[in-house]
């Protein structure tokens, strides 16, 4: 369909399960062994309800917020994924015009298929680019890419801490059989293979070993220029550590299911983390925040993003409905997936009866039926 016939981030699956090459699907889609975790996490969102408030001025509506200090103009960032070439020829430089274009911040995976100086040279002047990093077993490695990162301008690591090894996703690797059976008939062979040989090097590279240990380690490599988040915290517990280690931020994430099956949904955990943070003093008020709390997975509506904001996270991340739409329609469809976001937002805010994300407060929301039975 033509582009502007794609109304929502659902639409940008669609298209992609119809036309991308079944390996490309399978590996965007896919999550760890029954899938539970992956669909928790979309369906969770489901359990939050709204408490609108009426009679409030909504002429104007400002969505625009501050990520870690930084300019976003709504609470949504382009989170981490690995291999974007399976997606698109161009691969992750579309997220990061995209994001240029509508002025949210990417945050730029290990293992993406473009080189990290080929997306941070795509970058407009000025716009703002996160780095997501696996933890090499060779600490002198880790420390060089991240002094290279801080050279060039990255204002942020999140440490993924979710994927001490990979997730078992049998979708992918179902395909990845067959893939290899055509890679020794067909010209197109070389490139499965190498790919394959990405993804064993996720495995292979990551240190199993990584431990609260290494954090100070981490947090003097990251210095005073660069913030350092963890990403993939998944209990109030570790959010605390966290905190205690002087890391600026967690994200909370499953790794979209991928990792873990019956791992929680981050907005499930959400409030309990909130809470145990502000018993201890951790947290700031809202306006100040001294130590920030970030959600992804499962995040396809601007009211998903609104609930988490309610909830008390600064921001959310999207990962596949990003590249379902790079996919399928390259720069220009990452650029209208955000795009809808907006409109969302617009709306949206309107009808819950707040101006700004500082009305989004916690009692906007509903969170009686949230809760695991
Ligand atoms: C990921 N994610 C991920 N995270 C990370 O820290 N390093 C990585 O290399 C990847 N790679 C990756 C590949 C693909 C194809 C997906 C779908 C996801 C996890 C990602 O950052 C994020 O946690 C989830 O994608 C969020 O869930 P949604 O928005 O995809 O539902």
């Amino acid at each position: 369909p033509h582009l502007g016939e794609i109304l929502s981030l659902h639409d940008f699956e669609t298209v992609a399960r119809e036309t991308m090459t079944r390996r490309g699907w399978n590996y965007y889609s896919s999550g760890a062994d029954d899938e539970i975790t992956m669909r928790e996490n979309y369906n969770a969102y489901q359990r939050v309800w709204f408490r609108p408030r009426v009679l409030r001025d909504v002429t104007k509506i400002d969505y625009s917020t501050k990520i870690l200090g930084y300019d976003s103009s709504m609470p949504v960032y382009i989170t981490a994924t690995a291999l974007g070439k399976l997606g698109h020829p161009e691969g992750e430089v579309c997220l990061t015009r995209a994001a240029a274009e509508q002025g949210i911040i990417q945050m730029i995976p290990t293992l993406a298929s473009c080189g990290f100086d080929e997306m941070v040279d795509a970058a407009a002047p000025g716009q703002v680019q996160f780095l997501q990093l696996y933890v090499n077993a060779e600490k002198s490695r880790t420390k060089k890419i991240i002094e290279h990162a801080r050279d060039r301008g990255i204002k942020a690591l999140f440490i993924t801490v979710d994927a001490p090894q990979l997730g078992r996703r049998e979708k992918d690797m179902r395909t990845k059989f067959e893939g290899n059976a055509s890679a020794h008939q067909t010209k197109g062979g070389d490139k499965v293979q190498r790919d394959q040989g990405a993804a064993r090097a996720i495995s292979s590279f990551i240190d199993p070993s990584l431990n609260w240990n290494d954090v100070p380690f981490l947090r003097e490599c990251a210095g005073d220029k660069m913030k350092l988040i963890l990403k993939g915290v998944q209990t109030w517990e570790d959010a605390v550590l966290a905190a205690e280690f002087g890391c600026d931020g967690i994200v909370l994430s499953n790794h979209g299911g991928r990792q873990l099956d019956f791992a929680p949904s981050p907005i499930t955990i959400l409030p309990e983390v909130v809470a145990q943070l502000n018993a201890r003093g951790l947290m700031y008020p809202r306006n100040k925040p001294k130590f920030e709390i970030f959600v992804d997975g499962g995040v396809r509506r601007a009211t998903d993003v609104l609930k988490a904001i309610a909830l008390g996270a600064t921001a959310v991340g999207i990962g596949r409905p990003m590249i379902y739409a790079m996919s399928t329609y390259g720069t220009e469809g990452v650029s209208h997936a955000l795009q809808i976001l907006k409109d969302e937002f617009l709306m949206n805010m309107r009808l819950i009866g707040a101006p700004t994300l500082a009305d989004v407060v916690p009692s906007m929301v509903d969170t009686s039926a949230l809760p695991l039975p």
